[in-house]
């Protein structure tokens, strides 16, 4: 494979005039409201430092659409500059030598990445991604005024989840929002996998240790996403998370199950939490953090083996502190780089910040499956068919987690 791609992309560099090193293109699907207002920003800071921004947006969330664009023009000779990519995939681009390493522009970068993210965005040593935000997935999304009419709090146990879904429900309102696609099924999932403890997390899904797999617990994990899925709405099916996001929003649903890239569309519509909506840890995860870290990648231009200027200006844009600061304002977000203050974001963003640390001082920080951050992408799509085909139809929890083991032997 890797010998493939190179000769493609040596014919692709014959070929093709050379691109003007002071143009980068750019593959992402950051689409939504608050997404494209993020990286608006980043837009505006290459090109401040003359260099032309050439968009390729591939909407649908969690980059479902957009990385199946991406290996088909890697593959045909038409890599971008960067894209966006995360976690293990990172090492199988870089892999197939389609990577650059944009080293000349990371100077004093070991000191400022956290380790949990830092380990993928380095290749043989040498950097090869650039480290955009860092978002928590476990989290609850309320709307306030539904919460407050039906008398009800932030819950903190499964029980308390489902006395407030009741209520919810009886008050007339759809409880749960969510979007039938299978990367937020698996994130429903995963957060019910988290509530049973970070160390059986992490046995279940890093380690894929088949006892785990196939434990009481996880049969009991499934029993909970079936009875979630009990206060649904008839309109789940392919469903956008932000549209979902968006009946929270707008009082046609009480919760959401889903990342902070929520609050980017909360903020958006000028929704303030604390008052218009809460966000609270998922129910038993409020001591674990699970992450998800958005990096681009550079690809390699024409067969070169060096970053073109363009790219190193865009690796330089993404780690500087005002970049940071600024994309996860308005993404939901807390910034990758080590020592950004905090002061100008909102509580949820504080109280992810204060969250993740002490996770990490209490090893319950998780990496997200649903998010391609805990396994490759053979072992990730296993086990993502398995919870979707579980959610979509009657299966018991029982065939369910036998499914999930066999799943997770893929590799
Ligand atoms: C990305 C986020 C994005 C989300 C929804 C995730 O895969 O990491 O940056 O907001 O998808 O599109």
């Amino acid at each position: 494979m890797k010998r493939n791609v190179w000769i493609a992309l040596a014919v692709a560099g014959a070929l093709n005039t050379a691109q003007a090193a002071d143009q980068i293109e750019v593959l992402h699907w950051w689409t939504s409201g608050g997404e494209s207002k993020a990286v608006g920003v980043l837009k505006q800071d290459v090109e401040k430092q003359g260099v032309t921004w050439k968009d390729f947006a591939v909407a649908g969330g969690s980059g479902t659409n957009a990385l199946t664009v991406l290996k088909t023009n890697v593959v045909s000779g038409h890599p971008p500059s960067a894209a966006q990519l995360k976690g293990p995939s990172i090492h199988d681009w870089a892999e197939q030598g389609v990577l650059v390493d944009i080293d000349s522009a990371t100077q004093g970068w070991d000191k400022l990445i956290p380790p949990q993210v830092g380990k993928f965005l380095k290749y043989d040593g040498h950097y090869v991604a650039v480290p955009v935000e860092i978002h928590r997935m476990n989290w609850l999304w309320i709307n306030k005024e539904i919460l407050d009419k039906v008398g009800g709090a932030a819950p903190n146990t499964w029980p308390e989840f489902f006395a407030l879904a009741d209520k919810m429900k009886a008050a007339g309102y759809t409880a749960v929002a969510h979007g039938g696609q299978p990367w937020q099924d698996v994130n429903l999932w995963e957060g019910v996998v988290l509530s049973q403890g970070a160390d059986f997390y992490r046995k279940a899904i890093v380690e894929l240790d088949p006892k785990t797999l196939t434990s009481d617990k996880m049969v009991q994990v499934f029993d909970i996403v079936r009875k979630i899925g009990s206060y649904y709405d008839n309109g789940t099916t392919g469903r956008d998370w932000n549209l979902a996001t968006m009946m929270v929003i707008n009082g046609k649903a009480g919760m959401q199950f889903m990342a902070d890239w929520a609050k980017g569309e909360f903020a958006r519509a000028g929704k303030v939490p604390g008052k218009d909506y809460i966000c609270a840890p998922r129910p038993g995860t409020a001591g674990s953090y699970m992450f998800n870290s958005d990096s681009l990648a550079f690809f390699s231009q024409n067969g070169s083996k060096t970053a073109t200027p363009g790219q190193l200006v865009l690796a330089k844009a993404v780690m500087s502190p005002d970049f940071q600061e600024q994309f996860s304002l308005y993404k939901g977000s807390i910034p990758a780089r080590i020592g950004i203050p905090m002061d100008k974001f909102d509580d949820c963003a504080k109280r992810s910040y204060a969250d993740e640390q002490s996770a990490i001082k209490a090893n319950t920080i998780v990496p997200s499956l649903a998010q391609g951050m805990a396994q490759t992408e053979a072992v990730a799509g296993a086990m993502t068919d398995v919870v979707t085909k579980f959610m979509h139809s009657q299966q018991d929890s029982k065939s369910a987690v036998q499914a999930l083991a066999a799943a997770a032997k893929v590799n």
